[in-house]
């Protein structure tokens, strides 16, 4: 009789986050304010102080709500260091790559990043789009490499969907699955497929919308309220597409346009010509609205 063999599921107490932006440092918020060790890396000093600013703000906001207290938030800052040398991974159990939606990219870090590493230390990455195979293909250990997707504001959003390459192991699945419950969030799985679920149903409707603005079925602040007042989302699909970024919701529809190869998630043209003119939403301070003033004003 043959027995199961049981393959130890790795207890995750440090992780890595790759990336200062606003997926990085929700990701790094998140896990130092559920009692993790926290590195947060990026290669801009600047991006890391600013990222810890946005951290440090997020969470005052919390205190003056009365939704953390004083003592937590000290607690989950003292978890948080920053760095610019992965070297500071090195006792990292789980190292999640949360940067611009760009495969090349998301490859060197991983290549750069993989010495410095245990040999037991879990690769994750927070790509919205591409293939978890081919990217765990391209690393020194695709069978502990597995998708992480956080949705925006990470310490808000109550999901995380989580998808395994092909070579993706059962131990890794059950280690990030233990890690969810963790960190309060609800693990959705999903088939590695181009943008998973959300994405695959978010970022068409947005591209959608950007279709009707095109076409004059109605101006950006006639769709948003049609979508918040008609079908009750918290924000209409060009406060979204802002809040989400220009650039990362083009590349999603082009991530599927091109490995679905239906025409119905052609990207619009004006959505690829406000990315163009860099007005890729409000980390830009410009997107289909303007964030100079205040409220934002539309942008047509
Ligand atoms: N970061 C951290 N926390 C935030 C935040 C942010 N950017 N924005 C709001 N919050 C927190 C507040 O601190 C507050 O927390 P508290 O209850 O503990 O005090 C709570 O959220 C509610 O805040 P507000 O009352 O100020 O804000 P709203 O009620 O207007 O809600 C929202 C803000 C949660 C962002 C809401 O508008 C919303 O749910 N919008 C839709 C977001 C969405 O669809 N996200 C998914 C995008 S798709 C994605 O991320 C995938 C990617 O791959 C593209």
């Amino acid at each position: 009789m043959t027995r199961p063999v049981v393959v130890p599921v790795v207890e995750i107490r440090a992780v890595g986050v790759v990336g200062g932006g606003q997926m990085g440092r929700g990701i790094a918020q998140v896990f130092a304010a559920s009692g993790f060790t926290v590195v947060l890396a990026d290669v801009n000093d600047d991006a890391l102080s600013h990222a810890v600013k946005m951290i440090e703000r997020d969470m005052q906001r919390r205190v003056d709500r009365g939704t953390l207290t004083a003592e937590d938030r000290e607690q989950a800052r003292a978890n948080l260091t920053t760095t610019t040398d992965y070297a500071a991974f090195a006792e990292s159990d789980l190292v999640i790559e949360a940067v611009t939606e760009n495969e090349v990219l998301k490859n060197t870090i991983f290549r750069t990043l993989q010495p410095h590493i245990k040999a037991t230390t879990i690769l994750a990455t927070n790509t919205s789009s591409i293939s978890v195979t081919r990217l765990a293909a391209a690393t020194d250990r695709p069978e502990r490499f597995i998708g992480i997707h956080f949705m925006n504001p990470a310490p808000v959003m109550k999901l995380v969907e989580v998808t395994r390459g092909l070579p993706t192991d059962e131990p890794t699945f059950q280690a990030v699955a233990a890690l969810a419950e963790r960190i309060g969030k609800r693990l959705v799985a999903s088939a590695d497929t181009p943008a998973f679920i959300v994405n695959r149903i978010l970022i068409p409707m947005i591209n959608e919308a950007v279709y009707a603005l095109y076409e004059g079925v109605g101006d950006i602040l006639a769709i948003d309220s049609a979508m918040k007042l008609g079908a009750n989302h918290p924000m209409g699909p060009f406060e979204l597409a802002d809040y989400i970024g220009l650039d990362t919701c083009l590349a999603v529809m082009r991530v599927l346009h091109e490995e679905l190869g239906d025409s119905k998630y052609r990207p619009c043209p004006l959505l690829a010509k406000y990315v163009d003119a860099n007005w890729l939403g409000k980390k830009s301070g410009r997107g289909f609205y303007d964030y100079a003033v205040t409220p934002a004003r539309p942008t047509r």
